[in-house]
């Protein structure tokens, strides 16, 4: 993974910190999509992805599991591609559904701040 300088970084205002305060536990965040064992936060993948990467970057994520990261990217103004095992079929329907509604809130917002502007 490429590391960005701090000046690079969207949050160049804030220092990096060693430790984060993350507020969202990560099986709560996943509310009614539930179900992974081991899902990640959102909050704290956004972080991640906030300090390593810009807008329109590609990310990987190769053990997708419940997909968080591909919320985040796709919260965050990224392009995502990822891969998941899913040997019983249960994680892929959760994964479309968190896409699904992702994109759905994007399209909501951007579709607030035009009306918004007008
Ligand atoms: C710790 S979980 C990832 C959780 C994810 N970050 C989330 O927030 O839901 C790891 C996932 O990697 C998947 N996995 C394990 N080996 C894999 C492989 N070789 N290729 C793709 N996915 C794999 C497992 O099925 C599991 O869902």
């Amino acid at each position: 993974m490429y590391h960005y300088s701090e000046e690079q970084s969207e949050l160049k205002h804030l220092k990096a910190p060693s430790v984060w305060d993350v507020n969202d536990a990560a099986i709560d965040n996943q509310g009614d999509y539930g179900k992974h064992p081991a899902p990640f936060s959102t909050s704290l993948v956004e972080k991640a992805l906030k300090y390593t990467t810009t807008e329109g970057e590609l990310i990987l994520d190769p053990f997708m599991g419940s997909g968080t990261t591909a919320v985040a990217a796709i919260q965050n103004e990224r392009n995502f591609v990822g891969f998941e095992l899913d040997e019983e079929g249960a994680y892929k329907p959760i994964i479309e559904r968190r896409i699904r509604e992702a994109k759905r809130q994007m399209t909501a917002s951007v579709n607030q701040t035009i009306a918004d502007d007008d």
